[in-house]
């Protein structure tokens, strides 16, 4: 079982992007457990093709090497670890209680999103020989910005919230990323689950425990068109379950997904 420390922490002033960073990294044969953190990124990366911005400073942006052993339907379970990892971290820092918007947001009661999570592999073989293939997790999560709702743009007033609007008094970065590497690493942390059924099991299991999405109603965006229906369940490997309206269950391995607000 892997028991990564997560001890190799890489600091930046600025950088253009921590996931490009390690999956470099990882090329050139960089173990499990190496982190980047940055003050601010250029070119930060969101998931589809998004960027991801803050102000320099304000928010936590870090990602982490894994070389998990996941066969490739097991893969969401990476970003799982992570999502999960950074749920208890908040909770350990400042008391506040998070869930888990399937795929990959973490949001506060009101459904404001103060967390994003983007994993990236490179499956090509090992630069290093005997190393499994890497997968870069990084997560952005908005500490000190926005300051209030004031600070966003119109179209992300109520869908975005920081650690600092939530309590009102600022959060110190370096806490909460050292809480994130202890909730990652060790014989007990996420990133070792990843590594047994077991530990796979009971990701998905906590998964489902965290997750806003399940019991919504949702539309489902996939590369070829949408669907709706209702977030019934989270499979083993972490995958959504979507009882659709007039064609069963689907299972959602990948997407956008919308919750669908009542009358709305
Ligand atoms: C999303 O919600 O679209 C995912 C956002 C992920 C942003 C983080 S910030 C640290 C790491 N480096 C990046 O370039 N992106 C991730």
């Amino acid at each position: 079982m892997s028991q990564t420390a997560f001890d190799d922490v890489r600091r930046f002033a600025s950088i253009d992007s921590t996931n490009r960073y390690l999956l470099d990294e990882a090329r050139a044969g960089a173990p499990e457990g190496v982190v980047a953190v940055a003050d601010h990124q250029t070119a930060g990366r969101g998931r589809l093709g998004r960027s991801w911005e803050a102000p320099p400073g304000a928010n936590l942006l870090v990602s982490v090497l894994l070389r998990p052993d996941l066969g490739p339907d097991d893969r969401h379970l990476a970003t799982t670890a992570v999502a999960l990892a950074a749920v208890d971290a908040v909770s350990d820092t400042t008391g506040t209680a998070l869930a888990v918007k399937w795929p990959n947001d973490l949001v506060d009661g009101q459904g404001r999103k103060l967390a994003g999570v983007l994993a990236e592999s490179d499956l090509a073989p090992a630069a290093a020989g005997g190393l499994a293939p890497p997968v870069v997790v990084g997560i952005g999560v908005n500490v000190a910005w926005p300051g209030a709702d004031e600070d966003l743009p119109p179209d992300l007033v109520g869908r975005a919230v920081s650690l600092r609007m939530l309590g009102g008094r600022p959060v110190d970065r370096d806490t909460l990323l050292t809480a994130l590497l202890a909730r990652l690493g060790g014989p007990d942390g996420r990133a070792a689950a990843l590594g047994t059924a077991e530990g796979r099991a009971g990701l998905a299991r906590d998964l489902l425990a965290a997750c806003s999405t399940v019991g919504t109603r949702v539309r489902v965006d996939l590369a070829d068109g949408s669907f709706e229906g209702t977030a019934t369940g989270i499979t083993p490997e972490g995958h959504l379950l979507v009882a659709t309206d007039g064609d069963g269950t689907r299972t959602v391995v990948a997407g956008d997904v919308v919750h669908v607000r009542p009358g709305g």
